[in-house]
């Protein structure tokens, strides 16, 4: 008699204890229960590490869904040579609705495991397919690389080096708040966001009143510190430094929770962080409408980008002294991404000044400016018509130079598109000469 082809799955589990959710495995075997049980051999069976499935389903070519996964979150895997994926609630999402939008994927197989027995029964399959809830694996992509652009890490270097050209005063008494910092620990610099670090070593020196740092319980979590969100509060007491996590029921540790809301709004003086890219634009209108001061990185693109623009025109926001370039992404390796410092603290002598080159248009150099088809005129390379008192556009470079602070000013709140011979351009924005 012909022997049934084994099926086929594709699993994604994890050890508890709940302090080490921050991977899953996701795996492949034609024998789930086996499986289990070999994971749970490899912790000699211990009462308090339990390896668990918290997703399974049969597919037609393991390897191949295997594979697919790899090459799609490899970004994601701890380490390249294991299939060790990072964990968090939202990528646990991507994972499974990839899973499930595969060509590949044949049927979800919910299983609960039973500590005790190390045995496994299926159940009732109740999550919504993909084609349900009205997504297209397309759509699944973008999400993943939404989040994995979120995770970059900023240097200890570039915080230092960028509060240093601020007035030392303005941060005396004041409580600091870094509303997406994702982690503080005491114990260990490197599991420590660079903005926590700098605000506790240098809170004496810049004589502050308080820091209060937010854990987000849904990203990728660099830094071990676990699903749930926390506030840390950091002060100074006549005994020296106290540091205390507190974990608010049902706080997610995310900027726009009702809690990190109420701190923003009723305690906190500066905010500084380096939001996720992701959600910029919520974050900065949170942020502006507070009222609060502040000194973030975001994209060196936004002064030229429609969600943003508004508040350069008017003037609620400029751009900081420098840009960041280098960051750390999960891995803790370097990588590049055109960031810039914002704020609305006052900026003083700009060191990007000199990169302006202000003067009369018939000294800008022909290969410099042109007329776009309304013939609006375009500069490039920093430079600046002087005395020129039409608008004309520039790209983000003047504007994060400090050209609205020498007598230019923004003259429309939003993007600039100039057609060249009927082709679009590049965005860019309007300025005019008011001096
Ligand atoms: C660009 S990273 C910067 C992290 C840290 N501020 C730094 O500079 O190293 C943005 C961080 O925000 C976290 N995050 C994502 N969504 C968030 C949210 N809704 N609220 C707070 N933090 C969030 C991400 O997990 C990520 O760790």
């Amino acid at each position: 008699m012909k022997k049934d082809k084994p099926k086929e799955y594709i699993y994604i589990g994890q050890y508890l204890p709940e302090s080490k959710t921050n991977t899953c495995k996701i795996g492949k075997t034609n024998n789930l229960e086996r499986r289990l049980k070999e994971y749970n051999q490899t912790t000699g069976l211990s009462k308090t590490t339990f390896f668990q499935y918290l997703f399974t389903c049969e597919v037609k070519d393991m390897t191949q869904v295997e594979s697919d996964i790899k090459k799609t979150f490899n970004g994601f895997r701890e380490k390249r040579s294991r299939e060790i994926y990072f964990y968090s609630s939202e990528f646990f999402k991507q994972y499974v609705e990839f899973i499930k939008f595969h060509k590949l994927f044949l049927e979800e197989i919910p299983v609960k495991t039973d500590e005790s027995k190390q045995v496994i029964k299926i159940i009732k399959k109740t999550t919504p397919s993909l084609k349900e809830r009205g997504l297209t694996r397309k759509d699944l992509l973008q999400k993943a690389q939404k989040i994995k652009n979120d995770e970059f890490y900023t240097r200890y270097e570039d915080v230092e080096k960028e509060i240093a050209m601020y007035d030392k005063n303005i941060w005396k008494d004041k409580v600091i708040f870094c509303n997406c910092d994702d982690a503080v620990d005491e114990n260990d610099d490197r599991n420590t966001s660079a903005f926590a670090l700098y605000f506790m070593r240098n809170f004496k020196e810049l004589d502050l009143k308080k820091l209060i740092c937010l854990h987000y319980g849904g990203g990728i979590d660099l830094f071990n510190q676990g699903a749930k969100g926390y506030a840390f509060i950091y002060i100074v007491t006549k005994d020296g430094f106290k540091g205390e996590k507190i974990y608010p029921k049902n706080f997610t540790g995310s900027f726009d929770d009702p809690l990190s809301l109420k701190i923003l709004n009723e305690e906190a003086d500066i905010v500084c962080t380096n939001p996720p890219f992701s959600r910029a634009a919520d974050y900065w209108k949170i942020l502006i409408e507070s009222g609060k001061k502040f000194l973030i990185i975001s994209n060196f693109t936004n002064v030229i980008t429609n969600s943003f623009i508004p508040y350069f025109y008017e003037n609620k926001v400029w751009a900081g002294y420098n840009r960041v370039d280098w960051y750390l992404n999960p891995k803790k390796q370097l990588v590049d991404a055109s960031g810039h410092w914002y704020t609305n603290l006052h900026v003083t002598n700009r060191v990007k000044y000199k990169n302006l080159k202000i003067m009369p248009l018939k000294e800008i150099p022909e290969k410099h400016k042109k007329y776009d088809d309304s013939k609006t005129l375009l500069v490039d390379n920093n430079y600046i018509p002087k005395g020129y008192k039409k608008p004309f556009a520039v790209s983000a470079f003047p504007i994060l130079s400090g050209v609205l602070e020498k007598g230019y000013k923004l003259i429309e709140n939003k993007e600039y598109y100039p057609y060249i011979n009927g082709k679009k351009r590049f965005a860019r924005v309007l300025v005019q000469d008011i001096n």
